[in-house]
């Protein structure tokens, strides 16, 4: 059984008050576990056995419902309260006042940029837009259609193949390159996925434009000398990535996370976010909105939807949030920049079914009792699809602002000492000591 002194060794600042009691009813020990920040660490209860040689008790958390698995100083989010911070900077500051360029460098450095800082940064990340010809080359060789999703998610892993010295991973200028050819070549990765797809001359970068106007540029460019984007689309852009840039440990983070802990190339970690955007889950729900408000059709449909919801027929995409219980912020800037964008590219009629929507469901007891609200999701695939995007490119679109973020925590990953190779445990459930039986015998 461990002492009280046992348990609280290495829980520096934890008083004797801040522990929790835990008594093993198998066994009648107690035990002693300190609790800090709200956490109690899981290897704690390994010293609650029944027998000496037990593993020790485990914690069962699929889908890691209440489980912390790092420290980080990057995005804070209280669900209940509608609060996204970036580095303590609320979002809707950061939307209203900064560029996404500000905001990755805020993410990646954790302190917004003097004007010098943000000038060389800026100057980083545009003289690295190109990538090597043989990338190019390489998504050519992709099926006409291919979706460019996982065109991004290929090139992305292609990426570390032509940068190896990325390997380095404890060497802190190598992996600021790095970074720099990350943030910039996103972009560029993305626009060639979206005209190859489109069977359209993929579109170099231009480094007289913004980050947003030269992805504009790579996407809509024909045969003018130059493209010139329209400010009020390049700035709803803009402010997308920055909505999108973190979201602290989501599905694609944890991704990130987990294989960066194998101490792979950074190429290679971010692919893995990638893919796990890809998923219809996580980056694919804008698409599923604008496939339901589609299906939906009319003003007048939407009642009957309603019912269809509540009686569990169907599910209100947009809306709900693993972790946001009050509101989600960042879609009540999404709703302004919806009508910024709406003004360049005249209205979508289905405004009027997605507005009708949610104007229903924040009035029904079915909704406001599950505290469902709109979330990002639920106007982002209006814009997306106002700027002329097929709903293939909407979880491309959202790579590209989450790039700053990933980096942002796989670099605090990098240099937290706490941190190892991820590597949960299991609950076995088969079978064991089978004799095997020879194919003829089965
Ligand atoms: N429409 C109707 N009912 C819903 C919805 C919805 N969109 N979301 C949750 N519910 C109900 C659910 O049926 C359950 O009801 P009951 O208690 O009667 O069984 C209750 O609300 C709790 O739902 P849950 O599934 O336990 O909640 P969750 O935290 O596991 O799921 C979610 C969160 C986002 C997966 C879910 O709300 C959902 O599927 N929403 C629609 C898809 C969507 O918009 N996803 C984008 C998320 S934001 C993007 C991002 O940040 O990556």
């Amino acid at each position: 059984m461990a002492t009280d002194t046992e348990a609280t060794q290495g829980a520096a600042g934890v008083s004797g008050s801040d522990t929790l009691t835990i008594t093993d009813n198998r066994t009648g020990q107690t035990y002693e576990v300190p609790i800090q920040d709200e956490t109690i660490r899981a290897t704690e209860l390994r010293q609650i056995k029944v027998n000496p040689d037990d593993f020790g008790l485990m914690t069962y958390d699929p889908a890691y419902m209440a489980t912390a698995s790092c420290r980080s100083a990057v995005t804070f989010i209280d669900g209940d309260r509608g609060i996204l911070e970036y580095r303590g900077y609320p979002i809707e500051q950061l939307a209203e006042k900064s560029t996404y360029l500000e905001v990755a460098y805020l993410l990646i450095h954790g302190k917004l940029p003097t004007q010098s800082e943000l000038d060389e940064w800026t100057y980083q990340v545009t003289m690295h837009t190109f990538v090597h010809e043989n990338i190019k080359e390489f998504m050519q060789g992709f099926r006409y259609d291919a979706h460019p999703m996982g065109m991004l998610l290929a090139a992305t892993g292609a990426m570390s193949t032509f940068y190896p010295e990325a390997s380095a991973v404890k060497d802190e200028e190598i992996r600021y390159a790095q970074v720099v050819r990350l943030i910039a070549k996103m972009p560029t990765l993305a626009a060639f996925s979206y005209r190859h797809n489109q069977g359209k001359p993929y579109v170099y970068p231009d480094n007289d434009l913004s980050y947003a106007g030269n992805f504009l540029s790579m996407i809509y460019k024909m045969t003018e000398l130059k493209y010139q984007p329209d400010p009020r689309l390049e700035h709803a852009l803009d402010v997308l990535f920055i909505l999108h840039a973190d979201h602290e440990q989501n599905c694609s983070t944890s991704a990130v996370r987990s294989v960066g802990s194998s101490q792979v190339d950074p190429y290679s970690a971010v692919a893995a976010g990638v893919a796990a955007l890809y998923g219809p889950l996580h980056g694919g729900a804008n698409e599923a909105v604008l496939r339901m408000l589609r299906r939906i059709g009319d003003v007048s449909n939407v009642p009957s939807f309603i019912e269809g919801v509540k009686s569990g027929n169907e599910r209100l995409m947009g809306f709900g949030h693993r972790v946001y219980k009050n509101f989600d912020p960042r879609a009540k800037i999404i709703k302004k920049a919806v009508e910024e964008v709406f003004e360049v590219t005249g209205k979508n009629p289905l405004l009027n079914v997605a507005t009708e929507l949610e104007k229903i469901a924040l009035e029904d007891e079915y909704f406001i009792s599950r505290k469902l609200y709109p979330n990002v999701d639920f106007y982002s695939g209006l814009i997306y699809e106002a700027l002329g995007m097929p709903v293939e490119m909407f979880p491309v679109l959202f790579a590209i602002g989450r790039t700053s973020g990933w980096i942002a925590q796989w670099l605090e990953m990098i240099d937290d000492s706490e941190q190892k190779i991820a590597r949960p445990r299991q609950i076995y459930t088969g079978g064991r000591r089978l004799d095997y039986v020879p194919i003829n015998g089965r």
